[in-house]
């Protein structure tokens, strides 16, 4: 397969000229995995490099299909919680943040399936993340991406890219689907969603997914650091850590579960031997 590298560091270029002269490029590294990138080549995507696919493979081929089975889990959870969030619970405005590359279904497609002006604030901290997204969105006066660390929710909310299409005012949800097991301890998860929270409106809402550390007979320290020496980051978390996330919020049913066990829809469950190492949980804004 080619690698579409240049055609990357072209875009990523092209943006950082216009947005300031280029002085803070980034550029994409492919001396290492990007979580963002094996994310991609898990759910079947193009945007990855051998690096990227040899991580991936070494883990499913360790843990017999595990990384691909967590990821779909994952995704589909937040598929389901974006429907349910614009449809049941009519929120017109998201926040994705460690949104990903752009795949199928992605979450402003969902979205507008239900009402056109929904509008969704992509952000990622891998560069490759914003070239792709800016490609794919560059006609879309309903859809942006930025690039910034998820470790400073204030950086995100107050960015002008953010402001330009989401009014705080209003309810608002954010989801982080599978990136607050990508912090470290130091950058205090709890932490970042309790800020978000403080700045919600009420009528918001908090979406997450996050492996989980207990339950499944293989995870803990040994899981944990595999993960981690492959694609840089993945740190599992108790059920009573992941609960904190949503201190102050009202559980949406049916709470914190097994991610294939929220709001589940055939045929879109997965289930299989990794199903208790993802958790899945939606908060309310009273
Ligand atoms: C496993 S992917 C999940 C993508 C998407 N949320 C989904 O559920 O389909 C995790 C994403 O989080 C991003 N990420 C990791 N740490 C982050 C951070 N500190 N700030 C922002 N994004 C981060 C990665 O670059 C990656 O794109």
């Amino acid at each position: 397969m080619a690698e579409p590298a240049q055609w990357l560091q072209d875009k990523i270029a092209e943006h950082y000229a216009k947005s300031d002269g280029g002085s803070r490029r980034p550029t994409i590294d492919l001396s290492k995995p990007s979580v963002a990138r094996v994310y991609d080549y898990l759910l079947g995507g193009q945007n990855n490099f051998e690096v990227d696919r040899l991580a991936a493979d070494m883990l499913n081929k360790k843990y017999n299909g595990g990384a691909t089975e967590v990821c779909v889990t994952n995704r589909r959870a937040l598929q389901r919680a974006v429907r349910y969030l614009a449809g049941e619970a009519g929120i017109r405005q998201f926040i994705d943040i460690g949104s990903g590359l752009p795949t199928q279904q992605n979450v402003h497609e969902i979205a507008h399936e239900i009402d056109p002006a929904a509008r969704v604030v992509y952000v990622d901290k891998d560069p490759i993340v914003l070239a792709h997204g800016r490609a794919l969105l560059a006609d879309n006066r309903t859809t942006s991406v930025a690039q910034a660390d998820a470790v400073n929710p204030d950086s995100i909310l107050d960015a002008a890219d953010t402001r330009a299409l989401i009014d705080l005012d209003q309810p608002w949800a954010v989801l982080m689907a599978s990136v607050l097991h990508h912090l470290t301890d130091e950058d205090d998860p709890a932490g970042v969603t309790r800020r978000l929270i403080e700045r919600m409106p009420s009528g918001s809402y908090l979406f997450t997914v996050n492996l989980l550390r207990e339950d499944h007979p293989q995870a803990g320290a040994e899981l944990e650091a595999e993960v981690v020496s492959q694609v840089g980051s993945g740190y599992m978390r108790t059920w009573d850590q992941i609960r904190r996330y949503y201190d102050g919020l009202e559980w949406v049913d049916p709470g914190l579960v097994y991610a294939n066990d929220w709001r589940p829809t055939d045929p879109d469950r997965v289930g299989g031997p990794w199903a208790t190492v993802m958790v899945a949980g939606m908060g309310h804004k009273r």
